[in-house]
């Protein structure tokens, strides 16, 4: 693995929380429904989902909650297959108004998955939300109905993303830096 350092902040929690805040204000003023379910897709979204449904319950959402564990990178920062849903949520989806939360939106491949797999379950409708979007890096034509931030193309840790299984505990988002060797 080259060597890097994970130093500079790209997101505070100071910004993540008022922005979290944000996006669950316009989700509970955008979706009126009484059978909603929010899907985290594991392992990436778990701090992003606990911090926005509990904003959500401020402004009086109250979804079923339930996790979908999707898999597609090695041990790096380049996906090396195609996304596969290697758990499923456990709950019944059938007629039900998704959203669905994952960490970052990258190539697309994840998300666009992540829709198909629960529309064909039965769900009634699915919207999706990230808290990060690089489109610089996108392969399948993907947009998310709710954004926390738009982001340049670096590879991030923090705030439950990870670069090796590590760093999802940082309460900020920051970036990685990969040192080139010089010789
Ligand atoms: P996609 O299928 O390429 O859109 O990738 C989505 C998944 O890739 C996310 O759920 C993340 O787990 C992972 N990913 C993409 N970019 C980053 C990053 O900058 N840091 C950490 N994980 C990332
Ligand atoms: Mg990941």
């Amino acid at each position: 693995m080259k060597p890097y350092h994970v130093d500079d902040v790209l997101i505070t929690p100071r910004q993540l929380s008022q922005r979290v805040d944000e996006l669950a204000h316009e989700m509970a003023a955008g979706i009126h429904s009484d059978n909603l379910v929010v899907i985290g897709i594991l392992r990436g979204s778990f701090i992003f989902l606990a911090d926005l449904v509990r904003w959500c319950s401020m402004n009086d959402v109250h979804p079923r909650i339930d996790f979908m564990i999707m898999e597609s990178y090695g041990s790096g920062t380049k996906p090396f297959q195609e996304p596969q849903v290697s758990r499923d949520c456990s709950i019944d989806v059938t007629d039900a108004d998704v959203v669905v939360v994952d960490d970052i939106l990258d190539t697309g491949r994840t998300l666009k998955k992540a829709v198909a797999h629960l529309k064909a379950k039965g769900a009634r409708t699915v919207r999706t939300c990230v808290l990060l979007d690089k489109p610089a890096r996108r392969i399948v034509p993907c947009q998310a109905d709710y954004c926390g931030f738009t982001i340049p193309d670096e590879f991030v840790v923090g705030y439950g993303l990870d670069y090796d299984g590590r760093y999802r505990e940082l309460p900020h988002i920051a970036k990685v830096t990969f040192i080139e060797p010089t010789s």
